[in-house]
């Protein structure tokens, strides 16, 4: 792109049922519920959720009976990540939510554990947004710690690294892993949902110092230096806009490498933007954290296809 080095760490190869980055996440959040002795592991979220989807394998792995609580009608097609649950044999319970910071899950989560309770199970409840964000993220800061390694084992030194924000937990463990190194690294988080950095950047500077207390470390960071970009997320959460598609099918050209419409492709767009506006240049060395994500292409698959045919049509 004329600018900057860029490499790609690929989380989209964690492994666990297709990967992405909440398989380092699901090492933390599985390991209490492990830990509980839970026999049920119950959480939340949107029903093509990457996260479900890995929360559910990872239980499985654990010997876990995963229950996921879907926002959703259930009368969406067996596609993507859901088909991918049904394939991991999670059971899913379908609720008439829609707002995901709403408390109107838990409670729903809480009565059905009491239930299973009488039948001898025994539930952890999985709050990856609240109560459990900070452990969560603490597989983004040993993922920092891999990463720094893995830089210095190839004399590169990286002062850039873009992140999608959903959740910010991804970021909020990036921020304290580089925090804990030293290391001088620009954690930049492009925000997949239009109208939301301010948000971001207060909860992920909470998450920071919530998750640097659990490693009984005293860090605090001003919500200023959260850098969070939601310039790239167009008029809504999972929509692409044309100049992400057009950076999926860049990089799906470039390298080979396949990027999804809701999150990577969105940070990518992000990405190659700024550099286009020379806020990197040939001095930075940037690293594109490729969260994964790509079951969400499949739900697309209609709409994604007719864009495609559009750009091919339009460059011929
Ligand atoms: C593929 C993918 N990338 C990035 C994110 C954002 O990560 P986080 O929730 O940690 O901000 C998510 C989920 O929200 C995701 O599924």
């Amino acid at each position: 792109m004329g600018g900057p080095k860029i490499l790609i760490k690929r989380d989209d190869m964690t492994g666990i049922a297709l990967g992405g980055n909440k398989a380092r996440k699901a090492e933390f959040l599985i390991g209490a519920a492990k830990a509980e002795g839970a026999t049920v592991m119950m959480t939340t979220a949107g029903v093509n959720s990457n996260y479900l989807r890995i929360m559910a394998a990872a239980a499985r792995i654990a010997g876990i009976r995963p229950i996921l609580f879907m926002r959703g009608t259930g009368q969406e097609p067996l596609q993507g990540n859901l088909l991918l649950d049904a394939i991991v044999g999670a059971e899913l319970v379908f609720i008439d939510v829609t707002d995901p910071w709403s408390p109107e899950a838990y409670q729903i989560m809480e009565e059905h554990a009491n239930r299973l309770k009488s039948q001898g199970e025994k539930s952890c409840i999985i709050s990856v947004q609240t109560t459990h964000a900070p452990l969560a993220s603490l597989g983004y800061v040993l993922a920092a710690f891999e990463l720094h390694q893995q830089l210095l084992d190839r004399n590169i030194s990286a002062n850039y690294i873009f992140t999608p924000v959903g959740s910010g937990v991804t970021q909020a463990g990036l921020v304290l892993g580089a925090k804990l190194l030293n290391w001088d690294l620009h954690v930049v988080g492009m925000a997949g949902t239009p109208g939301t950095a301010q948000d971001h950047r207060e909860r992920i500077s909470d998450m920071v110092e919530r998750a640097a207390a659990l490693l009984d470390k005293d860090i605090h960071v001003q919500t200023e230096e959260i850098i969070v970009d939601d310039a790239y997320a167009g008029e809504s959460y999972g929509k692409p806009t044309p100049e992400v598609i057009e950076a999926i099918l860049q990089v799906g050209k470039a390298e080979g490498i396949i990027l999804d419409p809701v999150y990577s492709g969105k940070n990518m767009c992000g990405m190659i933007d700024w550099i286009k506006k020379g806020k990197l240049t040939s001095k930075d060395t940037a690293i594109f954290l490729h969260t994964g994500g790509t079951p969400s292409l499949f739900t697309q698959a209609e709409s994604l296809g007719k864009s495609i045919q559009q750009h091919r049509e339009h460059h011929r």
